[in-house]
């Protein structure tokens, strides 16, 4: 059985969706802090479902009980990368004491397998475009990032005290069905409540990789069935960048909007702990035999398409 938790959210959503078309048998732990229950509602017949708290030693002990666990997806954290500059301990938490627990019941369980979902943050401002994985020293420059690093630098150090593998994911900025959180969603919930003009963080000249959720998920199951090293790294992006500003043009045509003004925060950040820059090298993955179909464009633009649905409005 496959567990993944956080699998109520935005990716694990995704991931369950597809593990359990492939045939699979899944079990969902998830806290419900940012998952909805309408995700997962689709396929809740086909799914066990454990409500509980990663910080929640008892939870997890309970859940490796009773499910027979032999692969983990470690979906679940708290995601966003602004909330640092408030509340530094949430990541450390969240992220790190929460991934501690985790192995600490699948090393008590004798379940040796983790899939991590990790961040391109963790290069923090990389001096090599496109970023291989072998770049270094890595030097975050959120909480997010380093939280992010350290959960890395654990299940590193799991793997060989404890004989266990694992697949450690550096995403782009991951976007499309059932995200609700980041830049397309932010931009949508402006223009709908004021169609005239739209506030943009920073210069709008911040410039990143986007991935369509489908990709992602392909990309990420495509490694697991063939690298097998002790540990696995991957950055999981697309072969091309999109800057803030040509992101709000794709969101205003998609809306069907004209004539509106942008109106720049200033600086060259939205705010402080973004990456001004970022775009993964995949040569890894490529070489391998995996390839994104959309570019970042066109991974924003099926996004939007998909927010502006009426019927996915969550
Ligand atoms: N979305 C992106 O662009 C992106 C980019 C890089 C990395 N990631 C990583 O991918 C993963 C999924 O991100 P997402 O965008 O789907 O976020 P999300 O917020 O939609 O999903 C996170 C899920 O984890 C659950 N969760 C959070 N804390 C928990 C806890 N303590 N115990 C149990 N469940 C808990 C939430 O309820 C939610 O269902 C995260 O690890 C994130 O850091 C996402």
């Amino acid at each position: 059985m496959i567990l993944i938790t956080g699998g109520a959210g935005f990716i694990g959503s995704n991931l369950a969706e597809k593990l359990i078309c492939e045939g699979e048998e899944i079990v969902i732990f998830d806290n419900f802090s940012s998952g909805r229950r309408e995700f997962i509602q689709d396929f809740i017949r086909d799914v066990e479902l454990f409500e509980g708290d990663l910080l929640e030693k008892s939870a997890l002990e309970k859940l490796f009980s009773s499910a027979k666990i032999d692969f983990v997806y470690h979906v679940a954290a708290n995601p966003d990368v602004r909330i640092g500059v408030n509340d530094p301990g949430l990541h450390l938490e969240q992220n790190v004491i929460a991934t501690y627990n985790l192995l600490e019941a699948m090393r008590r369980h004798g379940v040796r397998d983790i899939a991590f979902t990790s961040t391109s943050t963790v290069y923090g401002e990389a001096k090599v475009m496109p970023t291989p994985e072998d770049y270094g020293p890595l030097l975050p420059i959120s909480t997010y990032g380093a939280s992010k690093l350290a959960a890395e630098a654990l299940i590193a150090a799991y793997t060989h005290t404890f004989d266990m593998k694992a697949w450690i994911f550096r995403f782009a900025n991951v976007v499309g069905k059932r995200s609700t959180h980041g830049v397309i969603f932010d931009f949508i919930k402006k223009l709908e409540k004021n169609p005239q003009e739209l506030e943009i963080l920073g210069d709008g000249r911040q410039e990143k990789s986007y991935l369509m959720i489908t990709d992602c998920i392909e990309g990420m199951l495509f490694a697991v069935k063939n690298a097998r090293d002790a540990v696995n790294i991957f950055n999981l992006g697309s072969k091309d960048t999109i800057n803030v500003t040509g992101i709000a043009d794709i969101v205003v045509s998609e809306m069907g909007l004209f004539d509106v003004t942008y109106k720049y925060t200033g600086g060259s950040r939205g705010w402080k702990g973004d990456v001004v820059r970022m775009m993964l090298s995949i040569d890894s993955l490529m070489q391998m035999g995996w390839e994104p179909r959309y570019n970042s464009a066109a991974s924003i633009r099926a996004a939007t398409r998909y927010l502006l649905d009426a019927s996915n409005t969550f």
